[in-house]
């Protein structure tokens, strides 16, 4: 593994990507009313076609998966005939781009959403903290609905139908956001789900959630190597607990690891345990590291053996021509948080590459 950089070749289950750079998944909050992606958004991954592989920002697999303003889905035709469009602008300019699929589960707000239906989780346990609404400004969050026991399958077959509705968009795969607190991650931690039945308790009990999502795509986008996965564990970011992470992802990758996924996403959020180094030997796909990396940590995670990809968040928003700039050791420009989540342009597709 000596010779491997950020600027190697690389392989992901089922396609060739030209770089370990992976742009992580970010959601920017410029999609129209309908959670259909804007035409801004065709520009905005087009610049980025040059990272190894583009994840996408979080899109709803359903109406009642959405949470934050402007956010997308891939639920209707409108909304898929305007993913395609963005698919159709990233593999033209050489590029390689999976759809994470996010379902906030709790973190919800329902001024931000277009379906009636209350957020829902595994149990009813309200997450503290507020959500910007355009609406109404910051709110409280709302207190989610427990989930049926019987409503389960239908909530992983939203799962199955958007992984459908992508691949058939042409996305080269599809990403399960078990991260940041959403509902996947709500199922893992023990704060989130107080549940009795088979979903709830021990942690084999509470990874089954994920489990049978993951299984399910796969069936949907007829092969189990175009789906990843994404996880943060012991991440607090929304509001959520788990009394003992080492145990839960450790029960998880054991049970996920040879499955056949097209690769692990992990993002580290405190340097200490090393989750990286704690479920990398456990998992026997592709390895994707994510978390405030650096050209030169990066290099040096992939040159350690660590990982076999790295995921870069932030410097891909202000830096469209990120690997060009790592090559040249070329100045980069500072993200900018003020427009990570501000509707039009700015800060969107305005920044230039060199
Ligand atoms: C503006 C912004 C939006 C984000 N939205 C998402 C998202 O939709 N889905 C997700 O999994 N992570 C999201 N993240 C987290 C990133 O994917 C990444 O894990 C995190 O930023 C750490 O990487 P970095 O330090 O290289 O930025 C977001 C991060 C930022 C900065």
């Amino acid at each position: 593994m000596a010779d491997v950089n950020l600027f190697s070749p690389g392989r992901i289950d089922g396609f060739d990507t030209k770089n370990r750079i992976i742009m992580a998944p970010m959601t920017r909050s410029r999609a129209l009313p309908g959670g259909v992606p804007s035409e801004l958004a065709i520009d905005y991954y087009k610049q980025r076609a040059s990272a190894g592989l583009i994840i996408t920002e979080g899109v709803a697999p359903a109406a009642i998966g959405l949470g934050y303003a402007r956010t997308p889905t891939a639920e209707t035709p409108e909304q898929m005939a305007a993913w395609k469009k963005i698919v159709d602008a990233v593999h033209g300019a050489g590029g390689r781009i999976v759809m994470q699929l996010m379902h906030v589960g709790r973190i919800a707000h329902p001024a931000n959403r277009y379906t009636s239906e209350p957020p829902i989780s595994p149990s009813a346990v309200k997450a503290a903290g507020q959500m910007w609404t355009d609406a109404e400004g910051m709110q409280d969050m709302p207190v989610p609905r427990a989930l049926e026991t019987s409503e389960i399958p239908t909530v992983i077959q939203t799962y199955a139908q958007a992984t459908k509705n992508a691949i058939a968009a042409g996305f080269d795969g599809v990403e399960l956001h078990s991260a940041s607190g959403y509902l996947p991650m709500q199922f893992l931690s023990s704060n989130t789900n107080q549940r009795t039945d088979q979903y709830g308790g021990s942690a084999s009990n509470r990874i089954r959630f994920v489990v049978e999502t993951l299984d399910a795509m796969g069936k949907a986008a007829g092969s189990i190597n175009k789906i990843g996965i994404k996880i943060s564990p012991a991440m607090p970011f929304n509001d959520i607990h788990d009394a003992d992470p080492v145990e839960t992802y450790t029960t998880l990758v054991k049970a996920i690891g040879g499955m056949g996924l097209a690769y692990l996403h992990v993002l580290q959020s405190s340097p200490e345990p090393s989750y990286f180094k704690m479920l990398r030997p456990l998992f026997k796909g592709p390895f994707a590291a994510g978390g405030g990396f650096t050209k030169d940590s990066g290099n040096d995670m992939l040159k350690s053996g660590g990982a076999d990809f790295i995921v870069f968040g932030k410097l891909f928003t202000s830096n469209p021509d990120l690997p060009a700039r790592f090559e040249k050791n070329a100045d980069l420009v500072a993200p900018d948080p003020a427009v990570f989540y501000t509707p039009g342009a700015e800060g969107y597709t305005t920044y230039k590459s060199l």
